[in-house]
């Protein structure tokens, strides 16, 4: 089925009936987000044109292996992406997303950024498929490394326990998801009633398999995405916008029909 496609914030207003039928009627939605979804607060996404996977080879920097060939230069390059989030804020999108929880009954944010932005809009439901940049711990007994970072420092912290090397809590490329939070995903992705894939290529999986779960147990799929991404196949609306225009429109929209 062709998915309907808006490409103008006006036209959010006046989507067609069985959308906001199924807005009104919705009791439980699931926001799936990734890297776009943080792009329009400075923070780079992977796969677009400035995108970080066009400068660095992901398998050297975002790997087991990687690591362990070199642990100063993975961790110099996780000390540049925590120094860019610290001079980044929430933007409009993430705000929304906090808006919307208020409008369903079950709300979850599943996402695959490790930014930790939707947490520092306010959102309280989130599920982290990836880790986050800002926990540490050892490599060796996995003992989490609560020391305070130095951000100007290339040197890898050593655990005080073990002596083992500090790595930074997100999931590498061939590791497993947190177990928890990936059923917690699926789980809500079988139960929405509406999902939202806000900025992500769809890609990398099994993180991808969340908006097709929730397609196939009868959600409707809501992609916004400036681009056409593996998502945009099976969304039944599909918002060619950057998120930090089509959020707040849609939220307003949500607002006005299901107070209704
Ligand atoms: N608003 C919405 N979407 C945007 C915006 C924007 N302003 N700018 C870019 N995008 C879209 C791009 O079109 C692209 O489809 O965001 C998507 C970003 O895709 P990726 O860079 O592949 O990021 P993501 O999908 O989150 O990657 C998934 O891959 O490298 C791993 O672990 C990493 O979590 C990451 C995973």
């Amino acid at each position: 089925m062709e998915a309907f496609v808006i490409s103008d914030v006006e036209a959010i207003a006046d989507l067609p009936a069985f959308v906001q039928q199924r807005f009104r009627e919705a009791e439980s939605a699931v926001a799936f987000t990734g890297a776009g979804i943080s792009a329009e607060s400075g923070v780079p996404t992977f796969r677009g044109k400035e995108g970080l996977w066009t400068k660095f080879r992901p398998e050297e920097l975002a790997s087991v292996e990687g690591f362990l060939a070199n642990p100063e230069l993975v961790w110099e390059w996780y000390q540049h992406r925590r120094k860019v989030l610290s001079e980044v804020q929430p933007n409009p999108a993430h705000y929304a997303l906090v808006e919307m929880e208020a409008l369903f009954a079950d709300f979850l944010v599943v996402t695959q950024n490790v930014d930790r932005l939707h947490h520092r809009a306010g959102s309280r439901n989130v599920v982290e498929l990836h880790g986050n940049l800002e926990e540490n711990y050892c490599f060796q007994c996995k003992a989490p490394y609560t020391e305070e970072i130095d951000l100007s420092s290339r040197q890898v912290p050593r655990c005080p326990r073990c002596g083992g090397l500090i790595r930074p809590a997100v999931v590498w490329f061939g590791e497993m998801l947190p177990e928890g939070a990936f059923a917690t995903a699926e789980a809500a992705a079988r139960q929405a009633d509406v999902l939202f894939s806000i900025g992500t290529s769809g890609e990398v999986f099994p993180a991808a398999q969340i908006p097709m779960l929730a397609r196939t147990h009868g959600a409707l799929v809501v992609e916004v995405n400036p681009e056409p991404s593996l998502i945009s196949e099976y969304a039944h609306l599909i918002l060619r916008l950057p998120a930090a225009k089509a959020m707040p429109a849609l939220v307003e929209l949500l607002k006005t029909i299901r107070k209704s």
